[in-house]
């Protein structure tokens, strides 16, 4: 078999038979196909596409490129949620404790912000002390004594994914759906999962804008799961517009508690509900969306979610005084307020220009190897439909570096768009995809 042979053929819009894609996924891994021949590879399936067949083999030779959990010798159904990444999305932060309180088990491995999307991990390290790099043992220990772990993805599981992200990253090849699906499902099913729960976005602030796009992924992400026996359950919501009040890395820390004391905004709640209560049903705690709904809200009535948040940042080496006293938090020294400047409703409350303003001042990356200012950010005060008068404060934001605020202030500024006419709110979650629908 040689690299050019297969690239030549997927060129021409043929197939590629299950042991050519476990090879080539393999020697690639391995150094044996180089770099420029994969990046010819990666375009051609950009271009031609991979049938189901060649996705399902392509997903599981990516998946058993390294290492893969065990956790079969931990009582109960271990069930992770995903995101495909928005601008103010820190839903796994109030989630994860609040279905962990319930009685699932968590083994969440979440990424770091990139471009104008933020990460759960940058957030969660925003708590003094808090950990989230673990070895497999480790991780397996703290998922067996607290039934949640926030961790980061350990370098030996699925390092293929790593070589090809970093590949298509550079050569024009990340938005390609059998390439995003593949990513994103050889690292979900290497935790060794009974069940996950996608949360597909589209919009502006979203990788997929377009809403078709967004259902086709998910249809496929879904489909790769039901082939290898792992039940798939996937949202399509809207991230057209920020997701909750906050944008940053502390900020969204501030806004999760507040979540996890029944004070969160009103678009975090009814998703962080929703993804919950299907992590229930999946994880057999409950059996309809009503009952999960109730265990939810149990949990963050009677403080069990929240002392469950406090076990787990205790258990990875957090200080969890935090949650009593939220300005350990750090925060940006300056602040500059966005007016409206005539009466109207929000028509447009841009996620793209918000989450990029933000990035640029601090709070995201602009390549993988950017740090993060952890206290900058944007505070969302008008959403779309809102009514607001002239002069009313429309957005927040946070800065610590002038030549950064000098870019950013401008981009965020343009987020907002007002209509002399009422506007009605987006829908947040769109649709529902499993198996069976
Ligand atoms: N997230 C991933 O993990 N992989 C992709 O290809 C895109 C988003």
């Amino acid at each position: 078999m040689t690299a050019v042979e297969l690239i030549e053929r997927k060129r021409d819009g043929g197939t590629l038979t299950g042991n050519e894609i476990r090879w080539l996924i393999e020697a690639y891994t391995q150094g044996t196909v180089t770099d420029y021949q994969m990046s010819a590879m990666l375009m051609a399936v950009f271009i031609r596409g991979l049938n189901p067949e060649e996705l399902t083999v392509w997903t599981e030779a990516m998946l058993t490129s390294g290492e893969v959990l065990e956790l079969s010798g931990i009582p109960g159904h271990k069930i992770d949620k995903h995101s495909t990444g928005g601008v103010g999305d820190k839903i796994s932060i109030p989630l994860a404790p609040m279905v962990g309180a319930c009685g699932v088990k968590i083994p969440m491995m979440s990424g770091r912000g990139l471009g104008h999307t933020g990460g759960t991990l940058d957030k969660l390290e925003t708590i003094p002390g808090f950990t989230t790099s673990f070895s497999a043992d480790e991780f397996e220990k703290l998922l067996a004594e607290h039934g949640v772990v926030l961790g980061g993805q350990s370098e030996h599981l699925v390092p293929a994914d790593r070589k090809l992200y970093a590949l298509r990253d550079a050569t024009g090849t990340v938005p390609a759906l059998p390439l995003i699906a593949s990513s994103i499902m050889s690292k979900k099913l290497a935790e060794d999962l009974d069940g996950l729960v996608l949360d597909v976005k589209f919009g502006s602030g979203a990788f997929m804008t377009d809403i078709d796009d967004a259902r086709r992924l998910a249809e496929t992400m879904v489909e790769i799961g039901s082939l290898r026996g792992t039940g798939v359950v996937a949202l399509l919501t809207d991230m057209s517009q920020p997701l909750g009040r906050e944008v940053g890395n502390a900020s969204e820390i501030r806004e999760s508690v507040e979540t996890l004391r029944g004070e969160g905004p009103a678009d975090i709640t009814e998703l962080t509900y929703a993804l919950g209560a299907e992590m229930l049903m999946m994880g057999d705690a409950a059996s309809s969306a009503e009952e999960a709904r109730a265990m939810l809200a149990e949990s963050v009535s009677s403080g069990r979610a929240l002392d469950k948040f406090a076990e787990i940042i205790t258990a990875q080496g957090g200080d969890a005084s935090v949650l009593d006293d939220l300005d350990m938090l750090p925060i940006a020294d300056n602040e500059d307020l966005i007016t409206a400047h005539a009466s109207g409703w929000v028509r447009r409350c841009d996620a793209l220009s918000v989450g990029v303003g933000a990035m640029r001042l601090g709070a995201g990356r602009e390549r993988k190897e950017d740090d993060i200012d952890p206290g900058v950010g944007v505070t969302i005060e008008a959403r779309i439909g809102d009514r607001v008068e002239q002069g009313d404060v429309l957005g927040r934001v946070r800065w610590n570096d002038p030549y950064a605020r000098g870019i950013a202030v401008p981009l965020i500024t343009s987020a907002w768009e007002l209509s002399d006419n009422p506007v009605e709110s987006p829908q947040l979650i769109v649709e529902r995809i499993s198996r069976n629908t």
